[in-house]
């Protein structure tokens, strides 16, 4: 059991100084309570870890790479760059694919991505974002009545600001 909030919360933050070298911002839009999902914490982490090095190699310079966890389990990496090619949507999850050979990564990320959530029941797939770019969206399975349990745990505590 992961809380996909505070774990998106914590590769931001180990990605801030990467993000300032590139000069690109990262925005982090949380749901207004802890979203609990069913993974392991680490697992999830060098995944979102990925999906934001890849977003910030693509975002513009000054540009803000947005991520975004969503109550139903849904979190997303919203980057402005030149997007992925709709031919090209399954492809980039093949080990070793890139789309530019002279690029530095091994092009392993996101297939590795994929096992790490195809062993988790998820789904990771990418769209358009909106006015251009790509958007990456991860699904885990939410820890179903366990999260209810915790959520009205965590409303009780306290609420958690809507954007940190
Ligand atoms: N946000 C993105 N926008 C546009 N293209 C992308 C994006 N993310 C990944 N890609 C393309 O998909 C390819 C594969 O990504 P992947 O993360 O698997 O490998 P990599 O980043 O090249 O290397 P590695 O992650 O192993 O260091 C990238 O080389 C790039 O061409
Ligand atoms: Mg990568």
């Amino acid at each position: 059991m992961t809380r996909a909030t505070s774990a998106a919360q914590d590769v931001i933050e180990n990605l801030l100084p990467l993000a300032m070298d590139r000069d690109r911002f990262i925005d982090f839009v949380s749901a207004p309570t802890a979203v609990i999902i069913r993974g392991n914490r680490r697992a999830i982490e060098s995944v979102l870890t990925n999906l934001i090095d890849n977003a910030l190699r693509a975002e513009p310079r000054g540009g803000t790479v947005v991520t975004q966890v969503h109550l139903d389990g849904v979190v997303e990496v919203i980057d402005h760059g030149a997007g992925v090619a709709e031919s090209d949507r399954e492809k980039i999850f093949e080990a070793f694919w890139r789309k530019d050979e002279t690029t530095s990564g091994a092009g392993l990320g996101l297939a590795i991505a994929k096992e790490i959530i195809d062993a988790h029941g998820g789904r990771i797939w990418v769209e358009d974002t909106p006015g251009g770019g790509a958007t990456f969206k991860l699904w885990f399975p939410a820890a179903a009545s366990e999260t209810h349990a915790k959520l009205n745990d965590e409303r009780s505590l306290s609420r958690t600001s809507a954007r940190s």
